[in-house]
């Protein structure tokens, strides 16, 4: 696997003219570098590495092809032009091996061995040979663990860092997991085939073996049907709001005479090209095209599709759009273009969506309803089962499966439905508890459209926070699932969904380092999984990364604080951590930012009054991260245990029960672990100081971030009280800022006051309680998240 290169002969010709200058300079091209067993750095992990000392020189290096067929060549020549592209000479291929005859050529013998499991392969290197032994995949695993063991640099094709030697070195690998899936999402926007290459590049040199194509949302309908189109004449393009950002409320579909509409679409041929491509990269393609719902751009093309009491003018591509499950047409509609889909795609499964379908239409369209009657069904939960399971008789009797994200459980599993469990793992393991087949990808681990570092320090994302180190800690088959269930969990996958992903650089960003970290989640036995290891081999593959010229995301050399509180005082222990390794931290404590000559960071330090802590990673003298901020507040109220009126979401807890009072702020990353979550219109919290005290400032934090149906405090009531019966309101104040305000944003509500001498101190904290009317979800349940309340 390569980037196609286009100035690759040119580069060849000064490789060559360099090996010439080196061959009359007698530059030592023909000696093992002494470090090179240090430089062994393979991501994801094999099952076993064993480091021989010494290498094998390439410069006399020769192929032979052992036990082959026609794909075994193919491998042969693709181990050959990296051989060439990375030490400047390309090795020759010969098939059959001769041990008496050719055992002193140099051999690199590539070993089709027939007992070896489909993915698995065996490397052996010593200064006399190299071995890749396995069949298929395997063969093209060990060539890309090969690609790994050359010096980073040389996958750059600069003639100054040529590759001269492999290290001595034995391999016996094999993945954890069949499924090792990443997923594009080309409708929130299209990327061009060229990328979409480029993608399962990278997923390729990751051992990653499936692709998941999100080619149809309500965004926009990205694969050509013959038989329909209009799905791609109509439902492929929108009004270019590029400047604007994203914002779902402005999403419309293009006016039929807009000089520059916005948007995309794949040809039948493009797909071929992109299936031929992954098929030599042994990644597997699974479309999704998404019903019944997120369809508003194809029902755009074919209202007639669209339930009876929809609007069917309607211009606007968002998520909500559903076909409607009473009416005939809509089945053989849908039916027609999975006909298409199955001619094109030659995958087992076909990923048919199934997730977050609005109901609303169906509760009162005469033809679902007449569905509903017929069919027996209790309630739009059950024809959303009926839709899917009818669905699935299709698929199945085309000799496909289908797969579907985890809303398919609601109303009943169809019977022989795969799910993609995307809201946590439960319905994953729901799934997996009836015998069906599993594959996770939950949100909060899984999805790289999440911030990976502190959003201050972030180009504009989502939401939520998926740094390196909890895609690290994924493990698709979570505690409690065992035996013959933990069995159908296949693996797992990351997903990229790409409303704040409009250019290709964006998505590399994005997606990478994460999808090493994900790689090794899913290749890696959970038992051999290394996270200082991992650390370590990073730091090469980051190299590896900048040689390819890729923009991968430099968040995780960002200094995290990890911080301990004294139960007894409240003073906190400061550590500073890093996601990644060899790099130095310094920090500051008066609120400047830190420089090469701040402290450096060498073990952890207390504080015991209030402090700015503020922290970036240098590579000797030059700083190679953001800066790091945080606030330590001590106040009145520290450490004194808050009693709430609201219980906190499971899903959200902060740290804990003290988590209002422990001195810390959350950054704008709601799930920093800073954070409370809370359902509800009112928030009392009241704390008891522990003896009469002047209190003359009570103030709330709270994180606003819309895109996430999360929106700052309202207003903030503070009432105190000598005897904690007796309560006297002391300030009101009013959130001043407009709640359309996009996020994520912290929002400080203060109430000072003249000195009152008091005990108790009751902060009401006024939530929306539900969604505005504005918003996609008007009238749900909105989040107040809120990490502190400061007295003072
Ligand atoms: C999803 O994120 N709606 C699958
Ligand atoms: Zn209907």
């Amino acid at each position: 696997m390569s980037r196609p290169l286009k100035i690759y002969p040119a580069l060849l010709m000064i490789a060559a003219l360099t090996a010439a200058l080196c061959i009359f300079g007698g530059c030592a091209k023909d000696t093992v570098p002494s470090d090179i067993s240090e430089e062994i750095a393979i991501v994801p992990q094999p099952l076993s590495v064993e480091t021989l000392g010494g290498g094998f020189l390439l410069g006399k290096s020769r192929i032979f092809v052992e036990n082959g067929d026609s794909e075994t060549q193919r491998l042969a020549d693709l181990l050959a032009n990296l051989i060439e592209q990375t030490s400047g000479r390309r090795p020759s291929v010969t098939e059959g091996y001769d041990s008496g005859r050719d055992s002193s050529k140099m051999p690199i013998i590539l070993s089709r061995s027939d007992q070896a499991a489909q993915e698995e392969y065996t490397i052996e290197i010593t200064a006399d040979h190299a071995v890749l032994s396995g069949r298929n995949a395997g063969l093209f695993y060990a060539i890309q663990v090969i690609r790994q063991l050359l010096p980073a640099e040389s996958l750059g094709f600069d003639p100054k860092t040529m590759a001269t030697a492999l290290p001595a070195v034995r391999i016996r690998d094999i993945p954890r997991f069949s499924w090792r899936g990443m997923h594009l999402d080309v409708s929130r926007h299209f990327m061009p085939v060229d990328f979409v290459k480029r993608y399962i590049d990278y997923l390729a040199m990751h051992r990653m073996n499936i692709f998941h194509w999100h080619l149809t949302d309500g965004t926009g309908w990205r694969l050509a049907i013959d038989k329909y189109p209009l799905l791609t004449d109509k439902g492929a393009w929108r009004k270019d709001i590029r400047k604007e950002g994203w914002d779902f409320t402005k999403i419309v579909a293009a006016e039929e005479n807009d000089p520059a509409p916005y948007g995309g679409f794949y040809t039948k041929d493009d797909v071929r090209e992109i299936l031929a491509y992954a098929a030599e990269r042994y990644v597997t393609v699974i479309p999704e095209i998404e019903m019944p719902g997120h369809a508003s751009a194809a029902l755009y093309a074919y209202p007639e599709y669209l339930c009876s009491n929809a609007d069917s003018t309607n211009r606007e591509f968002r998520n909500s759009g559903v076909f409607c499950a009473g009416k005939e047409e809509t089945f053989t509609f849908l039916e027609d273009i999975l006909n298409e889909v199955i001619e094109l795609f030659p995958s087992e499964y076909i990923h048919i969506g199934g997730d977050e379908v609005s109901k609303r239409f169906w509760k009162a369209c005469p033809e679902c309803q007449a569905r509903m009657k017929a069919e027996g069904l209790d309630d739009e939960e059950e024809l959303q089962s009926y839709f899917i399971r009818r669905i699935e008789k299709y698929l199945i009797s085309k000799n496909r499966r289908l797969l579907g994200w985890d809303e398919i459980l609601e109303g009943g599993l169809a019977p022989e439905a795969t799910v993609m469990s995307w809201r946590g793992m439960q319905g994953g393991v729901k799934a997996a508890e009836q015998n069906h087949d599993v594959i996770m990808t939950p949100e909060n681990l899984c999805y790289f459209n999440l911030y990976q570092g502190d959003p201050d320090l972030e180009p504009k994302a989502w939401g939520g926070y998926l740094p390196l180190n909890q895609v690290y800690s994924f493990d698709p088959v979570p505690e409690g699932l065992t035996g013959d269930s933990a069995k159908h969990v296949l693996g797992g996958q990351g997903c990229l969904w790409t409303e704040f992903v409009p250019t290709e650089e964006m998505a590399e960003y994005m997606i990478l380092p994460r999808l090493s970290a994900m790689a090794e989640a899913l290749w890696t036995p959970a038992g051999q999984k290394d996270w200082d290891s991992f650390r370590r081999r990073m730091t090469k593959q980051y190299r590896r990364f900048e040689s390819l010229g890729v923009n991968y995301a430099k968040s995780q050399f960002n200094v995290y604080f990890d911080v301990a509180i004294d139960p007894d005082n409240f003073n906190a222990t400061y550590s500073l951590v890093s996601d990644a390794a060899g790099l130095d931290m310094r920090y500051t404590l008066d609120g400047s930012d830190p420089t090469a000559s701040s402290t450096l960071y060498d073990s952890p330090f207390e504080l015991d009054e209030s402090a700015v802590v503020k922290a970036a990673s240098f590579d000797g003298d030059t700083m190679v991260s953001g800066v790091r901020s945080e606030t330590y507040t001590r106040h009145l109220a520290s450490g004194k245990k808050p009693v709430l009126s609201l219980d906190y979401s499971s899903r959200f807890p902060g740290e804990g029960e003290y988590t209002l009072t422990n001195c810390r702020y959350g950054s704008k990353a709601y799930g920093d672990g800073q954070w409370q979550g809370f359902l509800g219109s009112e928030l009392v919290v009241d704390i008891d100081l522990g003896a009469v005290t002047d209190v003359s400032e009570v103030a709330v934090t709270s994180n606003h971030n819309p895109s996430v149906w999360l929106f700052m405090a309202e207003g903030l009531t503070v009432e105190l009280s000598r005897d904690g019966k007796k309560f006297t309101p002391a300030a009101t104040v009013k959130n001043e800022t407009d709640q359309q305000t996009k996020g994520p944003i912290i929002s400080e509500l203060k109430a000072t006051f003249a000195p009152v001498a008091a005990r108790h101190v009751r902060a009401r904290i006024k939530g929306l309680g539900k969604c505005p009317e504005w918003h996609v979800g008007s009238g749900a349940a909105a989040w107040l998240f809120v990490d502190e309340v400061v007295v003072k």
